[in-house]
């Protein structure tokens, strides 16, 4: 019987070994620069507690009213595909004491993320995020040094991008916000979508981040968060804006920036780049002091962000792309089962000497050899034929300039040596 063919689930998808080493250049640039900026790896579960989300971002966002993949284990626990990591980065830091003794810890970690969201260009129910939480210090210079750390980042992958700022208040002064601003929306909703008429209920903030285009001169005119912080708040948004200007990051306040996660206070931002369409966001962020307390731990403060590395690639310019792409060193080139023995030596011996070697097993022609050889992007053929057995001397073709040289091993060695200095 024929059997059905089995793809991958609708918003999940193979990333080949043809598009790799852009997310190789990416995770590579960003684990060594987060490490000069003092940042130690976390890797905490992709599977958690439902209650880690339900608690931590919200249980009216979005997030975690409609998009987590949420389901009983054999033992009958609610368990949840993490759509975030920073609920589980607080969640470590509580379990293990991370901050103990007034530490501060910056930590970051790279992996899979899981929300059950509308397919579109740029959105994946399986997506990849790299992120960086600094926890246990509520100074505004952490957050304007985490901001520069990331567009650090984005300038080594050639990327242009603009980074948009707000303060959402805090648990002082954004109720009494809210609350006028849902008075604000009830006078008159028949301007505004179905989605935003239930939110002025159940979430007004939300309201501010609709993407409906009849909304919009409607959410213009509501009132903005910035005119109703405390005196804390505001003085709080004022230092990191100075903080931004000390290290010549350009920004934009957009007073409209809401972020879709609950548990942020004051400092909030988003990086956006065009070329990406609707899901113009490559990373978001902020401040959510008040979390760990949320999650049943001592009051830690926290601030940090993610960037969606499936979104990063998209926009990593050609050239930095084809820069990226590792070439092989050496292909090793035969004619005879003879002459593929001393091939397996002489691969043997280079990659012993940390050299990337390619050695077929199909042989073929010399000239099927060379073909593959070019396609690769080898740097160097080595041809080894049954008179290059004897003599123990084999013609080494560079590939870039065309010019074949009669070497022995060692003197292939020590070429190799020279060429990576
Ligand atoms: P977020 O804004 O929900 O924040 O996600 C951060 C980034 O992940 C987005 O800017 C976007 O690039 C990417 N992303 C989100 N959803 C998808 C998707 N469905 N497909 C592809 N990419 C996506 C957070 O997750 C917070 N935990 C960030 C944070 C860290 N705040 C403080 N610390």
């Amino acid at each position: 019987m024929e059997q059905k063919l089995l793809a991958t689930i609708p918003g999940t998808r193979d990333i080949l070994p043809e598009e790799i080493a852009r997310w190789h250049l990416v995770e590579r640039t960003a684990q060594d620069l987060f490490e000069r900026y003092g940042f130690e790896e976390i890797r905490t579960p992709i599977l958690e507690p439902t209650e880690l989300f339900a608690r931590g971002i919200g249980a009216d966002t979005d997030i975690v009213g409609k998009e987590m993949y949420t389901f009983d284990d054999p033992s009958g626990r609610s368990v949840t595909l993490r759509p975030e990591a920073t609920a589980s980065v607080v969640r470590a830091a509580i379990e293990h004491y991370l901050t103990r003794g007034g530490a501060i810890r910056k930590l970051y970690y790279l992996g899979p993320m899981f929300r059950h969201e509308k397919k579109q260009k740029g959105r994946w129910r399986q997506f990849y995020q790299i992120g960086a939480e600094v926890l246990g210090s509520d100074h505004p210079a952490i957050e304007s040094e985490v901001i520069e750390m990331l567009l650090a980042l984005l300038a080594r992958l050639g990327i242009e991008a603009r980074l948009v700022v707000n303060s959402v208040g805090d648990a002082r002064c954004r109720p009494a916000y809210v609350e006028r601003l849902r008075q604000e929306l009830l006078r008159d909703l028949s301007p505004f979508c179905e989605d935003c008429r239930r939110r002025a209920q159940t979430n007004p903030l939300r309201v501010l981040d609709c993407k409906v285009e009849s909304c919009q001169p409607h959410i213009e005119r509501l009132p903005k968060i910035s005119d109703h912080l405390c005196a804390e708040c505001a003085d709080h948004f004022a230092r990191f804006q100075s903080y931004l200007r000390d290290a010549a990051i350009p920004y934009e306040v957009v007073p409209r920036l809401v972020r879709g996660l609950d548990y942020y206070v004051r400092t909030a931002f988003e990086i956006v780049s065009g070329g990406l369409g609707a899901q113009n966001a490559l990373a978001g962020g902020g401040r959510y002091d008040g979390l760990s307390e949320v999650l049943g731990g001592p009051p830690i403060s926290g601030f940090g962000f993610a960037l969606g590395v499936d979104r990063l690639v998209m926009v990593i310019p050609e050239e930095v792309g084809r820069r990226s792409e590792p070439k092989p060193d050496v292909f090793v080139a035969y004619l005879g089962e003879a002459a593929f023995r001393r091939g397996q030596e002489i691969a043997r011996r280079l990659r012993h000497e940390g050299f990337w070697c390619i050695l077929t097993f199909g042989g073929g022609s010399l000239k099927s050899q060379m073909r593959q050889a070019n396609k690769l992007g080898a740097r160097n053929v080595v041809i080894i034929g049954d008179d290059e057995l004897a003599r123990e001397r084999y013609p080494v073709k560079r590939m870039d300039a065309a010019v074949q040289t009669d070497m022995s091993l060692e003197e292939l060695l020590s070429q190799l040596r020279s060429d990576r200095t």
